[in-house]
Order: C-alpha cells, then sequence, then structure tokens
C-alpha cells in the first residue's frame, strides 16, 4: 500500500464547512493529515467534523474578515495538534451580479474584505507560526478563473480573484527563503453553494450550463478534482512548486472557441 500523501500533516482549511474546503478536508484526512475545519458555519462545520471523525478534525468558528479569529484558529491549530504545515485559504463569496453602472460599493468592499484581506490574514498568522517553528509549510489559495479573464463572475468577485493572485506572488516571494511555498487552485465552475447562489440555479442545472461552456468534454468538475489539486500543492510532490497558479479549468482560460479553427 502506498504512503498516504499528508501522513501526519497538520492543515488548517478555511470555508471548510461546504463545498471545495469540505471535499478538501476529508480528502485531507484520508491522506493520513489532522484538520482544522474553519469557517462561519457552525452547524455544517460541525457535521463535517463528525462526519470524518473528530479524532483527526476539528471546528473552529473563524470569520477571516476578523485578525483576532484567524489568529486564534491558528493557534486552535498549535494547540490541537502540535503545528501546522498546510493553511488551505478557500473561504469566499462571490457576491451579486450586477452591472458595473450600478455596482454596490458596500458589496465590492464586503467582497474584497472576505476574498483579499481574509486570505492576506490567514497568511499572515499561518507563515508566522510556520517561521517561528522553521516549518517548511505550504499555503494554498483558492484563486478561481476570474483571477485570469474578465466576463465570467461578478466585477467585484473578478477583482478579488486577481488581486488575490498578487498576495500570492508577493508573499512567495518573501517566504520562500524560509521553505515556504505559496500557490494557488484556479477553479472553473463547480456546483456549490457559492455558485449555484449567484442565479438561484439548481446544481444540475449549473453542471449542464458550465459543461456546454468548458473546452474539456466528457468530464464533469466537482470540488473534489480541486481538492486533488489542492492536494498536490499540499503534498511533497509539489516540493518545488511556488507562486503558481494551478488552473483546474480543463483549458477554459487558455482556449478562445469563438476564434477556434477546431469546430
Ligand atoms: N464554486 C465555484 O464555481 C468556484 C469557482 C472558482 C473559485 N471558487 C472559490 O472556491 C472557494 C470555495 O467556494 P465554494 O465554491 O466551495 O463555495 P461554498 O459556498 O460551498 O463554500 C464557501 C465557504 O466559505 C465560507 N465563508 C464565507 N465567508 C466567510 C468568512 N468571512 N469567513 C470564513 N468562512 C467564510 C462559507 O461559509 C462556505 O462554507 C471560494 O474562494 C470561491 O471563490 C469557487
Amino acid at each position: 500500500m502506498s504512503k498516504p500523501r499528508l501522513e501526519s500533516k497538520v492543515a488548517l482549511i478555511t470555508g471548510a464547512a461546504s463545498g471545495i474546503g469540505e471535499a478538501a478536508a476529508r480528502l485531507f484526512v484520508e491522506q493520513g493529515a489532522y484538520v482544522v475545519i474553519a469557517d462561519v458555519q457552525d452547524e455544517l462545520g460541525r457535521h463535517v467534523v463528525d462526519s470524518i471523525g473528530p479524532h483527526r478534525s476539528s471546528y473552529i468558528h473563524c470569520d477571516v474578515r476578523d485578525e483576532k479569529q484567524v489568529e486564534d484558529a491558528v493557534k486552535h491549530a498549535i494547540a490541537t495538534y502540535g503545528g501546522l504545515h498546510v493553511l488551505f485559504s478557500n473561504a469566499g463569496v462571490m457576491g451579486p451580479l450586477t452591472s458595473i453602472l450600478e455596482m454596490d460599493l458596500q458589496e465590492f468592499h464586503h467582497t474584497m474584505a472576505v476574498n483579499v484581506m481574509g486570505v492576506a490574514t490567514t497568511i499572515k498568522y499561518a507563515a508566522r507560526v510556520m517561521v517561528e517553528r522553521k516549518i517548511r509549510g505550504s499555503i494554498i489559495c483558492t484563486t478561481s478563473v476570474t483571477a485570469s479573464v474578465g466576463g465570467v463572475g461578478p466585477h467585484s468577485y473578478c477583482a478579488s480573484k486577481h488581486a488575490l493572485l498578487g498576495i500570492v506572488r508577493s508573499a512567495a516571494s518573501e517566504l520562500g527563503k524560509y521553505g515556504i511555498r505559496v500557490n494557488c487552485v484556479a477553479p472553473y465552475a463547480v456546483a456549490t453553494p457559492l455558485s449555484c447562489g449567484l442565479n438561484n440555479t439548481d446544481p444540475s442545472e449549473l453542471e449542464a450550463g458550465s459543461c456546454a461552456m468548458s473546452n474539456l468534454k466528457g468530464v464533469v468538475l466537482k470540488s473534489i478534482h480541486v481538492a486533488e489539486a489542492a492536494m498536490f500543492l499540499a503534498s511533497e510532490e509539489s516540493a518545488f512548486i511556488s507562486g503558481h497558479n494551478l488552473v483546474v479549468d480543463g483549458g477554459f482560460t487558455v482556449v478562445n472557441h469563438s476564434f477556434s479553427i477546431y469546430k
């Protein structure tokens, strides 16, 4: 039997009560990790822990917009499992789809607060303990295809994911000297409460729509596919990969079918 890919690693995953984060929490534990599930949806988060098993996972309420709560979540990982090797900073919000002519600046601010400031705060506290404890850790953030192209998500969301990519590259530039890697996973559309909430779409309807528009045919993108990409970046298999935006999009962001010669 092959060795678990995250044997005895301690991982903090934000936004792990649902969707991609939840899939990652389950996968990381299956691969030998201890996982702290951090989210604002307490009931769902505790339910994930109950179903995984409380000996390898625990839940902490953490609103990533609140610096103290982020610091406490990192302290919780250290106090409970004795270290922190992986941060999967995945919590995010999408906000409504509105014209830029009607943009609600409060909503824009909220999206930036969660998707940019919130993630930056998690990197700050996770990296601090990794540096202090000389842990050659791995930090992974969830961007999106909207970090590379416009027109596939709300303006504030697109702006926030572009900004997030900047933080990842910048943090990678400073943290490399400590052996800490910082990368992103960038998913195409996955049916989760976040994406389905945009237009109140049923998951099967969202998947049908995203499959029709996707470049790669014959695969329906699920949370587990994104979790597997995050696990690769968390594991030693990606030992020399840092500052990278790993797109999980079947080629969506690099192929322009409106000008395609292969009809
Ligand atoms: N679903 C997609 O199509 C898609 C595509 C590209 C990127 N993403 C990104 O994937 C990540 C996960 O989203 P998902 O699709 O799994 O959606 P989801 O709604 O299933 O999960 C998002 C989680 O983040 C949590 N969250 C929201 N605000 C928070 C806050 N302030 N503090 C802590 N937790 C908070 C939510 O409670 C939820 O559990 C997000 O960053 C999202 O932008 C999703």
